[in-house]
């Protein structure tokens, strides 16, 4: 084949044939292909689509280009989750235990953090001598014996994705549902779970912003996990304000203990629960009290033994900040609005995210909601506070957050929904 015989057909709107792409990711994998080449395609695929079939043959080749995992020696069946990422979503940390409670074993191979959203792993790296690198025995090995693992993925594992996203992420190309739904599956189903929940966000801090945008993403992962024989389902969920009461690493991790401890704010609650039913329903454990294990220190059990199997000390200090500042309310007032994105990018601009794959994050960095929409506050409450290791970052993180949240009239009335 010619690559750029290829390229032009999606230019002009033609259909790629399954060898044709089973050629060109082999030949990307392979270098032969080169990312000019490569970037020029996926703009094409963004503006001009793929059908069902080729985004098949595409999920199918990116995995082909790496090495496939297998759990079929575990007893338990293996359930894992994904979401497309929102400002605040500590969910994996309280959702894994929690699910692993119940006897499924769950192989949350997870990521780090670019721009605005976090990642799983910088989060949990905060926990003093937790580690994210595990080889595929130790991750089998710990699926046994805890029932649960969250790690980074092997280079092995859908090689071309790997060079083709970070080649989209500067290229623009990002946001092309053929594109992002056979790069996370790619990788699920190499993975080798038995069943998926995706948790795929809209809203205005969501990478789909568009209800109709994200629900014919999910349906797309959907058709492509149960074509390979993944259980797969999704779950349509919110992401216009933050997720819970914290944005940044320790403090995640500090609320997500907070909901294995039984408490916790009322989103992440409904959002662990709801997410675990589901994926305890597509093993057959449909019938079980997901509430109680978070009541009666089950998922908190398999929180400790997780964290320690990783290396870490679950009752070690979380780092702290050197800078903190609480932004105050100027007047008696009801949160009518706090957007997710600004919050994110404030918190982003503090240090608790990277602008490039290769900055650190500063753990200890964040911010902590103390109202959320539709809580009323008086003249003086604390509305937020943001924490840095340097003070020189908080300036840049307040304009962000400028325009960002409302102070209504006392009494307005303010429609808070329900996120799932
Ligand atoms: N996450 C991925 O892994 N791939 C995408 O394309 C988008 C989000």
């Amino acid at each position: 084949f010619d690559v750029v015989d290829i390229i032009r057909t999606k230019r002009d709107r033609g259909t790629l044939s399954t060898s044709q792409i089973d050629w060109l990711v082999d030949a990307y994998t392979r270098g032969y292909v080169e990312d000019p080449q490569m970037a020029a395609l996926a703009m094409a695929i963004l503006l001009n689509g793929m059908d069902r079939r080729e985004i098949h043959d595409l999920t199918m080749a990116m995995i082909a280009s790496g090495e496939r995992m297998d759990f079929s020696s575990l007893d338990a069946p293996t359930v894992d989750k994904h979401s497309t990422g929102g400002v605040g979503d500590k969910i994996t940390l309280p959702l894994m235990p929690l699910v692993a409670a119940f006897g499924a074993a769950v192989p949350q191979l997870s990521g780090r953090g670019l721009g605005h959203t976090g990642g799983t792993l910088d989060k949990l790296e905060s926990i003093p001598g937790w580690r994210a690198d595990l080889s595929n025995e130790a991750m089998l090995e710990q699926l046994r014996t805890v029932g649960g693992v969250v790690c980074a993925a092997g280079a092995g594992l859908a090689p071309a994705d790997k060079r083709l996203y970070a080649l989209r992420d500067i290229t623009g190309t990002v946001e092309a549902i053929p594109l992002i739904a056979s790069s996370i599956m790619s990788k699920k189903i190499a993975e080798g779970t038995g069943a998926l929940v995706l948790d795929v966000k809209f809203g205005s801090g969501a990478f789909m912003q568009e209800f109709e945008r994200a629900r014919e993403l999910a349906l797309t992962m959907v058709e492509l996990g149960r074509d390979a024989g993944v259980e797969t389902r999704a779950l349509l969920t919110t992401m216009d304000t933050p997720l819970g009461r914290a944005i940044g690493n320790a403090n995640e991790v500090r609320e997500s203990v907070e909901v294995l401890a039984g408490g916790g704010p009322a989103d992440v609650v409904e959002l662990t629960v709801a997410l675990a039913r589901e994926m305890l329903d597509a093993v057959g454990k449909g019938d079980v009290d997901v509430e109680a294990a978070l009541a009666d220190g089950r998922a908190m059990d398999v929180w400790r033994r997780f964290v320690v199997a990783q290396g870490g000390d679950p009752d070690a200090a979380l780092p702290t900040p050197n800078e903190t500042h609480t932004v105050v309310a100027e007047a008696d007032g009801v949160l009518a609005r706090q957007e997710a994105l600004p919050f994110g990018i404030a918190a982003w601009r503090l240090g608790a995210g990277r602008a490039r794959a290769s900055d650190p994050v500063i753990h200890a960095a964040g911010i902590d909601l103390h109202v959320k929409p539709g809580d009323a506050v008086r003249k003086g409450d604390p509305l937020w506070t943001i924490s840095a290791d340097d003070a020189s970052r908080i300036p840049r993180a307040l304009e962000a957050l400028e325009g960002a949240w409302e102070l209504a009239a006392p009494g307005t009335a303010v429609d808070v929904p329900s996120i799932v």
